[in-house]
């Protein structure tokens, strides 16, 4: 049995495309979410789920006792779903080459500090680019910075808004995260 944490700040989508996935396989279980905001969407999928959960603050982020929380779930992966905040070196030193996280574009384009979600597809458009897509990629100590895992490309249209846009993006996310999750953790379990 493989376990993994989803990190989320935000609606969930990717994290309920992933247990959605996981689901009918009894290898693997999403066995922790965490949160830094206790208004989060993700939070509701977690109960509905009764997925145990973890809501942090900034201080508690970087304490012993949140390192020592998430090691009781043993996970082969931690994966960042939409979660906005920088994640500290003490917590990358942890779980070196396990920790994965999705970005809304092609890095290194829109990436980086303030790049996260419409403003990843505005700052597309407003450069008239013919195409975005997804990255799935290792996480450092810097934002948006580590090797990538798997890039998806999909077309930007003419017409298209940022919503529209980031749409057709989330799809992608949706299909390929899970997957690429999945992936990964037949390499680890070798
Ligand atoms: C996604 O676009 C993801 O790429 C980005 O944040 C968004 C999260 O959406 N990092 P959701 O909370 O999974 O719906």
């Amino acid at each position: 049995m493989q376990s993994v944490i989803i990190f989320a700040s935000g609606g969930g989508s990717n994290a309920a495309a992933i247990i959605q996935y996981f689901r009918g396989q009894s290898n693997v279980r999403v066995a922790m979410i965490v949160s830094n905001n206790p208004n989060a969407g993700v939070l509701d999928i977690a109960k509905r789920e009764e997925i145990p959960f973890l809501i942090v603050d900034r201080k508690a982020f970087s304490e012993s006792l949140f390192l020592e929380q998430l090691a009781t779930a043993e996970p082969a992966l931690l994966i960042l779903a939409g979660f906005l905040w920088k994640i500290p070196e003490s917590l990358v030193k942890a779980y070196p080459g396990k920790i994965i996280n999705i970005h809304p574009a092609l890095l290194p384009g829109y990436g980086g500090k303030g790049m996260y979600g419409i403003h990843v597809h505005k700052a597309v458009l407003e450069a008239r680019e013919r195409e975005s897509g997804i990255t799935i990629h290792y996480v450092n100590e810097r934002y948006d910075d580590g090797a990538t895992v798997l890039q998806a490309h999909c077309p930007v249209m003419s017409d298209d808004t940022p919503q529209v846009l980031a749409a057709r993006v989330l799809k992608l996310e949706h299909y390929f995260y899970p997957r690429t999750i999945g992936f990964l953790l037949e390499q680890i379990a070798g």
